[in-house]
This record gives C-alpha cells, sequence and structure tokens, in this order.
C-alpha cells in the first residue's frame, strides 16, 4: 500500500485515479479548493490552492506518490508550469515519487514527429493547454536524475465529455499517439486512471512519459 497525494484529485483525471487508487486498498488524500459532491469513502479530502506553497508542501512531504492532476487553466492559466515543477521540487526533496497527467498534445503523431499540437487540424483553444504541458515535460526531462516522475498523456479522446467505461483493455504506448482500428484515439477516465494506479504499483516508465488508448 502506498501514500499517495493527488493534487487535482476532484477533477475528471484526479477523481477517476482518487477512485481507482483507494479501491486498491491506497491511503489516498485529495488536494483542490474546494469539496467533492460526491467523495470517495475511503480517501482524504484536503481543502487549499496549488498556489499556496506551504499547503501543497505540507501535502508533498506526507506522500510517497504525488500525482499532478492540475490544468492549466483559471487561476493556473499562466502559472501550471511553474506550480507542477514547484511540486516537483518538493517531492524530489522529499524522496516521493510524481506522476503527472499529462497532455495529448504532446504526442508525436509519428515516430519522427511532429507533435499533435503541431498538426494543422489541432484546435486552436488547446493550443495553451499543449504549451504548459510540452513545458513541463521539457523541464521534467531536465531535472536531476534522482527525481522519479513519469507523465501519462492520454489518448487524444479523453474527457469529462466522454467519460466512457472500465473495460480493463487497452494499449500502452510511448511517445506516439495511439489510434484504434477506426482511427480513433480514445481512453476512458477509468481506464486512465487503471493505468495510472498499474505505473504506481509497478513503475516501468521511471523518468518517462507514456500514453493508453484502446
Ligand atoms: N486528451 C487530453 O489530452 C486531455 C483531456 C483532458 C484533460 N487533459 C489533461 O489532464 C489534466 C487534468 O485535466 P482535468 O480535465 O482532469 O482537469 P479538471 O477536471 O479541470 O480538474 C482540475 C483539478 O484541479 C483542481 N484545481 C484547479 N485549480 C486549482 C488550484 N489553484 N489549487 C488547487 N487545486 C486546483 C480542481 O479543483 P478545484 O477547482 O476545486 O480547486 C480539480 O480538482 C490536465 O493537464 C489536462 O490538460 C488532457
Amino acid at each position: 500500500m502506498a501514500t499517495i497525494t493527488v493534487i487535482g484529485g476532484t477533477g475528471y483525471a484526479g477523481r477517476n485515479i482518487v477512485r481507482e487508487a483507494a479501491a486498491r486498498g491506497h491511503d489516498v488524500t485529495s488536494f483542490s479548493r474546494t469539496l467533492p459532491d460526491t467523495p470517495v469513502p475511503a480517501a482524504t479530502y484536503l481543502t487549499g490552492s496549488a498556489l499556496d506553497g506551504s499547503a501543497v508542501a505540507a501535502v508533498v512531504t506526507s506522500a510517497q506518490v504525488v500525482v499532478v492532476a492540475l490544468a492549466p487553466s483559471g487561476d493556473l492559466e499562466d502559472r501550471y508550469e511553474e506550480v507542477v515543477l514547484d511540486i516537483a521540487a518538493l517531492a524530489g526533496e522529499a524522496g516521493a515519487r510524481l506522476g503527472v497527467v499529462g497532455g495529448a498534445g504532446t504526442l508525436l503523431v509519428g515516430p519522427d514527429g511532429p507533435s499533435l499540437s503541431e498538426t494543422p487540424d489541432y484546435p486552436a483553444e488547446y493550443l495553451s493547454y499543449s504549451r504548459a504541458a510540452h513545458g513541463v515535460l521539457r523541464a521534467l526531462r531536465s531535472t536531476d536524475p534522482a527525481l522519479d516522475w513519469f507523465v501519462l498523456s492520454p489518448a487524444r479522446e479523453f474527457g469529462a465529455y466522454a467519460p466512457g467505461e472500465a473495460t480493463g483493455r487497452f494499449r500502452v504506448g510511448g511517445d506516439v499517439l495511439l489510434h484504434d482500428d477506426e482511427g480513433r484515439s480514445r481512453i476512458s477516465g477509468a481506464d486512465l486512471a487503471t493505468a495510472f494506479v498499474d505505473e504506481i504499483e509497478s513503475p516501468t516508465h521511471r523518468r518517462g512519459r507514456f500514453t493508453v488508448a484502446y
């Protein structure tokens, strides 16, 4: 059993990870500004802002695994990268493993690129998200090798608008976007969480990024 703090544990990705990790018996704490309407009974919910350094330090240093499920929007729109890297530094000092929910925009459309966010039909409204996710990925790749991190970039179709189901059957890839036989790149919230908690329990992507899709 691991002690896991999910920063942003009430959002779409975060609440799926909280639910999955708690269901597997881990000691899970969620940290976000507000409490959820339907909390996971076995999880602990703490409130605070990711912009409050001392509150973040307290929840990071008490964890063996720190999950960042924040989004680069709202009051984090221009500060997401800075906040995630501060969390990474705190995790490193605490000897905790860091797991970040990334974005599909940073995945390559083929082995030689470009990234999905550089393709012509990539929605303009997601470009700022993708820039933030790229920034975090680049910075994590340059961190001290002692920091044990991973980034899980979801498939292209992922989010509260398409929650899907828990199938337990998905493919795991690296830096290249995965598609199903119909050419769709998609993953449910539950299956993303399964892959995320699998990685916590059996680390196979140390200091690396991976993706999951059907
Ligand atoms: N296909 C894709 O590539 C794809 C699709 C969707 C999401 N994503 C990525 O997945 C990650 C998570 O996205 P999401 O859709 O799950 O986000 P979300 O539903 O908006 O959840 C964000 C979480 O962060 C918390 N939060 C926001 N601002 C905060 C602050 N200042 N202090 C503390 N907590 C704060 C929110 O709770 P409070 O508001 O209560 O604080 C919530 O728990 C993002 O990096 C996003 O880009 C990727």
